[in-house]
């Protein structure tokens, strides 16, 4: 995919900040440290835009990222901060879980979501939680198995037959395999997302 722009335009920590501008958006979640920011990166072959770290809970706003693909109209993707980290106060945790409920429930522009989880576990029960929540909102999402470098074949194979299981109930429009390091599954990604955004 030719990625012509792509730039950080707001990171918000309250809803006031969220961009006026009326685009689509898909938001990009999944636990904290399982590898949306990098997912991004690599997605948008751009090395540093969204910042990404070995020390989970990086990403504490929510990042809107204006893209522009070849001769298509401009669209957002929101990098959300992640859940589930456990070094993070109850207050503070709260607050998150507040801001990031804001964004879905106010966000007219969302399209759909990308949820993002870690391909050597497979969704965990927070994981489910946010899929089972989405699913209410009705919105189109795609499930990603990210860090997929570090899967044998074999394992891999297993793995996509328990995501399967795990998710059967719910309603999904992809389940794909990526790797921020590889860059495998981007193209598979990339039509998934040009598809959300035709919609
Ligand atoms: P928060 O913003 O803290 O919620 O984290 P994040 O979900 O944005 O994760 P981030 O992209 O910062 O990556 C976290 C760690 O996972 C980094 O050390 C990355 O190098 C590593 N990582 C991300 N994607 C991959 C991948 O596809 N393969 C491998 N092997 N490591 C990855
Ligand atoms: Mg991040």
């Amino acid at each position: 995919m030719r990625v012509s722009a792509a730039e950080l335009v707001v990171s918000a920590a309250q809803a006031a900040q969220f961009p006026k501008e009326s685009l689509p958006q898909i938001a990009v979640c999944g636990r904290s440290n399982v590898g949306k920011s990098s997912l991004l990166n690599t997605l948008l072959q751009r090395k540093n835009l969204a910042r990404t770290s070995s020390t989970p809970g990086k990403t504490r706003q929510l990042n809107f990222y204006r893209i522009t693909l070849d001769r298509a109209a401009p669209f957002f993707f929101v990098d959300l901060p992640g859940y589930g980290y456990a070094k993070v106060s109850q207050a503070e945790r709260e607050s998150w879980r507040r801001l990031i409920e804001s964004f879905f429930e106010k966000s007219s522009q969302l399209t759909g979501a990308i949820s993002i989880i870690d391909s050597r576990h497979g969704p965990m029960a927070h994981d489910l939680e946010l899929l089972a929540w989405l699913a209410t909102l009705a919105l189109p999402v795609i499930l990603v198995a990210t860090k997929a470098d570090k899967l044998s074949n074999k394992a891999r194979a297993d793995m996509s037959r328990k995501i399967a299981a795990a998710v059967s109930n719910l309603p999904l429009k992809n389940v794909l395999f990526f790797s921020a390091h590889t860059g495998s599954g981007s193209n598979e990604l990339w039509k998934a997302v040009t598809d959300l955004l035709k919609e």
